[in-house]
């Protein structure tokens, strides 16, 4: 080659060289602009899941005073504060066999008790669990019935083919039904609506225990229903069945709610209320508590628009179970649309609930050295192509946030509640007394699956709680989880209201 050429190939080589490298240069630009907006979307949603401790005692301040509210007249408040004619906690000394079922979440349960009449003694209990075929809890009511009444009868049969039990008449059933329902009596009531996905048009507005009782008839089962309780009192009932220091219960499952035990010249709006007993239990339903205080994005005002119940179930939409894993996604999903962070955006992050909390959960929780288990939930479930760690990272950061918030106000709730009936340190909210100086042991029994199961919500909801009450308060605070309290506490409820239960005390 002549030197001319040379000197051409040179330049020539010089240029592409220039190119590649205005090209490689533009390229790591354009990436640190895209990282810049999804770590500039991380901030923003950080700063609006703020929950200083100002801003939970504000939330707890709040739900006290809804509480009174509610309290004070009908639709006086978004917090119902309902009734439910739970006057009688059981005290140890019921007797006899009882059957519950349990229906109101993702499964269902039936289950027997047998109680000797002893403190603390529930001689047996069995338990069996299914899932709620998807499709009936959109059908209709007497599909649903129908389907859990069959459950139940093999369940029965099973039993007293099994122990030897005369089979028959006198059966008691206490019926865990975990929506708003409005109490006639304790043993039955009107659902208000659905929530958590359920959708059975013809069943809002009827008496629950009726549409049960009708499909037992119809499966040729004889079984009285002595109880209709909601989720949080069966659980109340059985924290108390073991600890008479219980005054409220939590659950923290696929929804959330609390109730609590109530003195009777509290309740306003119940005013010659034909009771002999001094108190009563109220289901709170603060799943549909709502405030100016809560920390709100613009993930849970979409995701609200999404649902089948807009402007319905606030809190519960930022807390449960059925809806953490939904806020994640759609926070992931936004960083995706706004960056190339996860390249094409995958068409699965765009379907609705299909990050479930479990995993969310799985995923904040992973130790391992390279994130594979953040990893093999975002390629297996998100079918996100494999990604940089430090986008693993990203993603952690992304469901610690929502979960933070979640446990916060969870806590927040609780503390509403203490304060309420004067056992957060100061005088009770609308009562002239004077403030509880000594404080009492306090015990609130809990149950639900992301309580129990997602360790970091539940250390985030302790801290909070320590934070908020201060640690001289919050030694007298008992958190105590309950097993199977929704449906065992229904059995204990139907125990305690029956006329043939047994009384040795
Ligand atoms: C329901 C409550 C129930 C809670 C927990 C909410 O969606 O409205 O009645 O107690 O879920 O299961």
């Amino acid at each position: 080659m002549g030197r001319r050429w040379r000197e051409v190939a040179a330049i020539a080589v010089a240029v592409t060289f220039a190119a590649v490298s205005v090209v490689a240069v533009g390229k790591r630009v354009r990436k640190r602009r895209e990282w810049g907006r999804v770590e500039g979307i991380m901030r923003e949603l950080e700063k609006e899941c703020e929950t200083d401790v100002g801003r939970l005692r504000q939330v707890a301040d709040a739900l006290a005073v809804e509480m009174n509210a509610g309290l004070a007249s009908e639709g006086g408040s978004k917090l119902k504060m309902l009734l439910t004619h739970v006057d009688r906690l059981p005290d140890g000394s019921e007797k006899g066999i009882y059957y519950a079922l349990d229906l109101g979440g993702t499964n269902f349960r039936v289950l027997q008790i047998r109680l000797g009449g002893q403190r603390s003694s529930i001689l047996t209990h069995d338990v069996e669990r299914q899932p709620i075929p998807r499709h009936l809890m959109t059908s209709t009511s007497e599909e649903l019935f129908d389907f859990v009444a069959a459950a139940l009868k093999t369940f029965v049969e099973n039993k007293e083919n099994a122990d030897g039990d005369v089979p028959g008449s006198g059966r008691e059933l206490g019926f865990t039904f975990s929506f708003p329902v409005k109490q006639a009596s304790v043993s039955s009531g009107i659902l208000i609506r659905w929530t958590k996905g359920f959708a059975i048009e013809d069943m809002v507005g009827k008496d629950v225990s009726e549409s049960l009782q009708l499909a037992l008839q119809r499966k040729g089962l004889d079984m009285r229903i002595v109880a209709l309780v909601n989720d949080s009192v069966g659980t109340l009932a059985l924290g108390y069945y073991h600890d008479p220091d219980t005054v409220a219960a939590v659950i923290f499952g696929t929804g959330t709610n609390a109730c609590y035990i109530e003195r009777r010249e509290a309740i306003i709006k119940c005013q010659g209320l034909n009771t002999s007993f001094g108190s009563m239990v109220v289901n709170l339903e603060w799943g549909s508590f709502w405030s100016s205080h809560l920390p709100r994005t613009l993930y849970d005002i979409e995701l609200d628009l999404d649902s089948p119940n807009p402007t319905e179930q606030g809190f519960e939409k930022m807390i449960s179970g059925m809806y953490l894993g939904e806020i994640a996604r759609r926070v992931i999903l936004r960083m995706a649309q706004q960056s190339d962070f996860l390249g094409v955006v995958p068409s699965k992050l765009s379907t609705p609930f299909i990050l479930r909390t479990p995993m969310m959960a799985a995923m904040h929780e992973d130790e391992s050295q390279s994130l594979s288990e953040v990893d093999r939930i975002l390629t297996e479930i998100l079918e996100v192509p494999e990604v940089h760690p430090r986008i693993r990272k990203l993603v952690m950061k992304v469901c610690d946030i929502i979960t933070r918030r979640a446990a916060r106000l969870a806590a927040a709730g609780i503390v509403g509640i203490l304060k309420k009936i004067g056992r957060e340190g100061e005088r009770p909210l609308g009562s002239r007394s004077r403030p509880d100086t000594t404080m009492r042991r306090t015990v609130v029994a809990v149950e639900g699956g992301l309580y129990v199961s997602y360790t970091t919500f539940r250390e985030y909801l302790h801290e909070a709680l320590e934070e908020i009450l201060g640690e001289d308060i919050v030694r007298h605070v008992v958190l105590q989880v309950t097993e199977d309290g929704s449906g065992i506490g229904a059995a204990l409820v139907a125990a305690a209201h029956s006329s043939t239960s047994v009384h040795t005390q």
